[in-house]
């Protein structure tokens, strides 16, 4: 029987992915770019916005030197935005520290914000060449499965065991096909729920497929319950307008702009009155919405006031004509939102 690493490589040549707009460049920026945003996010999400990324910021100069809220913007609806924030750090880092010259081994590719040993070495492997081991959710399921690994690859000796068997497995030669392989037989074969085992060619000494473990291996994240919070979102009109508020820096949506909060047994008129020194001519709650974090669930309640027209805008607030806001860098369900006021 051929290597492991044998097999991926020719059926990635033959069944993998070759044309995703990452794949027909060696440009670092470009593809630790992709990286980034393949972190948490599916490939068809990813593929709009890598596009409209990489024509508004070519290169990583251009990236540097934007301003973080244009970069959010680009980033919205994607989610996870301390990825974007992470971007843009490192860009600024690179353009003046190293003289826009990006990392050349995966070891240097890791010391950038946002950047951790997997997402590394599939830069340091894709763009270079470089013999380094990756392992992101799918490779873990992969190598979990053909290697009879037990237990949640999210522990850590579990993570370890995971890693020396990556590590063991790499090819001499090439690197790319192989990392693509891996990625492309975890999205496409190896999948979660209904592996498409026949297919796969490294069944015949799976230890999943063999032993008919496919379902019980990788173990899943022990469980735990969420928190939930309940909020309710004022979405302020005036004439047309929006009011928007930008969050703090750190916390949820650090940065992004997003609606005005209250605890639920709050009145929202008062609160316009008192807070925002707005008087609020009509109300009308609107449906209900949930967001999941990772570490909370957020029920959001929102409710829609026409106010008066304003006198004054105090710092950190923003209006804008309902079109624009849609432009702005909104989280994701907070856009839901305001696309649900419809055109005014
Ligand atoms: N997921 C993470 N990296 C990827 C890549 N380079 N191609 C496809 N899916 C991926």
């Amino acid at each position: 029987m051929k290597p492991f690493s044998s097999r991926i490589i020719h059926w990635q040549q033959r069944h993998g992915r070759h044309t995703l707009p990452w794949q027909t460049t060696r440009d670092p920026y470009r593809i630790w770019l992709s990286e980034i945003m393949l972190q948490q996010t599916q490939v068809a999400t990813v593929i709009p916005y890598f596009e409209r990324f990489v024509a508004r910021f070519p290169d990583l100069t251009a990236l540097a030197a934007a301003h973080e809220d244009a970069v959010l913007a680009l980033w919205s609806g994607l989610g996870y935005y301390s990825r974007a924030r992470n971007l843009h750090a490192a860009a600024c880092t690179i353009a003046d520290n190293q003289g826009g010259k990006f990392p050349a081994t995966a070891d240097a590719i890791a010391q950038l914000p946002g950047v951790g040993r997997s997402t590394a070495a599939a830069i340091a492997a894709l763009a270079y060449g470089q013999r380094c081991a990756i392992l992101d959710g799918n490779v873990k399921r992969v190598l979990a499965r053909h290697g009879g690994i037990a237990g949640w690859p999210g522990d850590k000796k579990v993570e370890s065991a995971l890693w020396q068997l990556a590590e063991s497995r790499l090819p001499h030669g090439a690197i790319e096909a192989y990392t693509q392989g891996m990625m492309d037989l975890g999205a496409l074969v190896c999948t979660r729920s209904q592996p498409a085992c026949t297919g796969c060619p490294v069944n015949v000494d799976c230890i999943a497929y063999t032993q008919q473990r496919t379902t019980e291996l990788p173990a899943p994240r022990p469980k735990k319950m969420l928190p939930e919070k309940q909020v309710q979102m004022l979405l302020l009109l005036d004439r047309g307008e929006l009011m928007l508020e930008k969050r703090p820096v750190q916390g949820i949506w650090g940065g992004m702009w997003s609606l005005p909060e209250l605890a639920l047994d709050a009145d929202p008129a008062s609160h316009c009155r008192d807070h925002f020194g707005h008087v609020a001519l009509t109300q009308q709650a609107m449906p209900q919405l949930t967001h999941s974090f990772t570490h909370f669930k957020l029920h959001i309640h929102p409710v829609q006031l026409q106010l008066a027209p304003r006198l004054a805008t105090p710092a950190g607030q923003i209006w804008l004509p309902l079109s624009s806001a849609l432009d702005a860098a909104l989280p994701a369900p907070i856009r839901t939102l305001v696309k649900q006021l419809g055109p005014h």
